[in-house]
């Protein structure tokens, strides 16, 4: 019997998560099965239990079950632990152990993939919610010169300031509070894309922009990518390659082997590509 692995979410079936596992497994001669687990929205930890029946040895998990994945887990890794919600389970005998490869995979995507470093960069993260809060320390610990938060609703903004502050410099408000500064990478972390919208935005904000990175994708680049691109951001990128990249970390977790990404990400990038998913 292969070993069984799954992403679980609400809403999954357009999840490219089981094309990138099976990929990945593929590469790397590994005996394994993954496959895509919709969740009943009030039933995560049900349909997690039955998983385990079937002898399940990991789990990737999505939109909207981090949290509850978090407090499912029993060892938390220190940056699931302070983005306090949890992508990647993985069941160790009587331990379920939980990690959060989201903002490693955002880093390298960046970094190696699009070559573009985040040490001493400025970099303006548009959002505060879940996906924002996921990827913070990880930009924080690449050092950048400042990182500024900027969300709809400000409050949320300035309590991750808070939270976040101890880590590196973190200013937070409004997107206006920062529509005269300069930033060399603006991320879009809001869940806007997912309903063909565009978070408020000065377009002002992207004359010195080396990379406008959505960490939403989808058939058409997202209407942020299309601000930034015509507002003279010099590259923009969707979020697949930061999907691929998590999938890879997920899958070291659970495997032990390191798979190559670019080739998937290529493959993913030529194809038909598929609704806005996790
Ligand atoms: P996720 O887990 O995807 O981050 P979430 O926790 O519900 O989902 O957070 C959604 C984020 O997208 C929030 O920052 C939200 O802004 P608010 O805090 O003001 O609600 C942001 N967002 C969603 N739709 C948006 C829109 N049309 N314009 C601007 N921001 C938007």
């Amino acid at each position: 019997m292969p070993d069984l692995y799954a992403v679980i979410g609400n809403p999954i079936a357009h999840s490219k998560s089981p094309t990138i596992h099976t990929l990945f497994a593929q590469q790397t001669h590994q005996h394994m099965q993954y496959y895509a687990l919709l969740s009943p929205l009030d039933n995560f930890r049900g349909t997690v239990s039955e998983f385990l029946g079937q002898n399940g040895k990991g789990l990737n998990v999505t939109v909207p079950f981090k949290l509850e994945a978090y407090q499912l887990a029993t060892q938390l890794t220190e940056r699931a632990s302070i983005a306090q919600a949890v992508n990647t389970l993985r069941f160790d005998n009587d331990a379920i152990f939980g990690d959060n490869t989201d903002g490693v995979g955002l880093v390298k995507d960046i970094e190696i993939n699009l070559g573009i470093p985040i040490t001493h960069q400025r970099i303006l993260l548009i959002g505060a919610g879940g996906a924002a809060q996921g990827v913070i320390l990880p930009l924080l610990q690449k050092q950048p010169a400042l990182l500024a938060i900027a969300n709809r609703t400000s409050d949320k903004a300035h309590a991750l300031q808070q939270k976040f502050s101890v880590y590196g410099d973190v200013v937070a408000g409004d997107i206006m509070n920062f529509s005269d500064q300069d930033f060399h990478i603006v991320i879009n972390a809001t869940s806007a894309s997912l309903q063909g919208e565009l978070p408020e935005l000065p377009g002002k904000i992207f004359t010195h922009t080396i990379l406008a990175y959505d960490m939403m994708y989808g058939r058409e680049p997202t209407p942020f990518l299309h601000l930034a691109k015509y507002s003279g951001a010099q590259q923009q990128a969707d979020g697949i390659g930061m999907l691929v990249e998590q999938a890879a970390e997920s899958f070291f977790l659970w495997r032990n082997v390191r798979p190559q990404t670019q080739p998937v990400i290529a493959l993913l990038k030529s194809h038909t590509p598929s609704p806005l998913t996790p």
